[in-house]
């Protein structure tokens, strides 16, 4: 038996980088899995894992879509017990007198409006089968400051505090949010990783303790810890996977 057998997820950002390892490790572990994104993506990645998975187009930003998202766990498999809101990006890294505010509003919408609608219609339908486990992808950057990262910083700093307030609203309904901080992980956000799927072994190494890239298969294995039992005690926190780099 797997660690999420009989278990349906959903995951944003599913096409790609930590949100498709998630998805196919997911799956392995025996959860039905709806698969979204943006990018198109989606739709390889709910193709390879076959019949427990769906694909659904579409952007975490907008009202009507993440609605969609939640109903495409219910319709095609029944109920929602674990929702990965996991889509981002960074946005233009820049002083903050350069970023534009069409720049803040998007970098907000796709980072941080994201996680309340996921939060707000996912839990919404995780109350109806009687709990759940939500995970949001914030950011070693939520944690410490990114030079030319003040908005996505912001972004990412507001999901850990979104992920605790709402952690306390529902830690007596069994539902348990929280939120993933992945350190500099080779994934399609990093310039290079779409023609190499491995990272670099010499050259530029990420400032961590470890003086390497994180894998996507590595914030996969944080995630399902969250999502499956094995944590069945936690809620609330804002794990970091980063190599060490938050802790000096
Ligand atoms: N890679 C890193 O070093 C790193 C570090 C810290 C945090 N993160 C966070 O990890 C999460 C996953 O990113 P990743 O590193 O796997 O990158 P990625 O680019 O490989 O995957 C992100 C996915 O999100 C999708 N997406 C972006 N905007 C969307 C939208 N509006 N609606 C739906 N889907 C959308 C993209 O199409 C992409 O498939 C993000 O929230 C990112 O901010 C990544």
């Amino acid at each position: 038996m797997g660690r999420l057998a009989g278990k349906v997820a959903v995951i944003t950002g599913a096409g790609s980088g930590i949100g498709r390892a998630s998805a196919e490790l997911f799956a392995q572990e025996g959860a039905k899995v709806v698969c979204a994104d943006i990018s198109g993506e989606e739709k390889d990645a709910a193709a390879a894992i076959g019949a427990a998975a769906a694909a659904v187009h579409a952007d975490v930003s907008v009202s009507a879509d993440v609605q969609r998202i939640i109903a495409a766990a219910e319709d095609n498999f029944g109920r929602l017990d674990i929702l990965f809101n996991n889509a981002g990006f960074g946005g233009p890294k820049k002083l903050i007198t350069e970023q534009t505010e069409e720049d803040y509003d998007r970098v907000l919408a796709v980072n941080l409006k994201s996680v309340f609608l996921g939060m707000k219609y996912g839990i919404t339908a995780m109350l109806r089968t009687g709990g759940g486990s939500v995970i949001n992808t914030s950011s070693a950057a939520g944690l410490v400051g990114w030079e030319k990262n003040a908005i996505y910083g912001a972004s990412k700093g507001g999901v850990i505090q979104m992920t605790k307030a709402a952690a306390l609203d529902f830690a007596q309904q069994g539902i348990r949010i929280n939120a993933l901080c992945p350190g500099m992980t080779w994934t399609g956000l990093v310039p290079g990783s779409r023609e190499n799927p491995l990272p670099p072994t010499e050259g530029y190494r990420p400032p961590a303790p470890m003086a390497r890239w994180g894998l996507s298969s590595e914030l996969a294995t944080a995630a399902l810890f969250l999502a499956c039992d094995d944590s069945s005690f936690v809620t609330g926190i804002a794990l970091p996977v980063d190599g060490g780099y938050v802790c000096p």
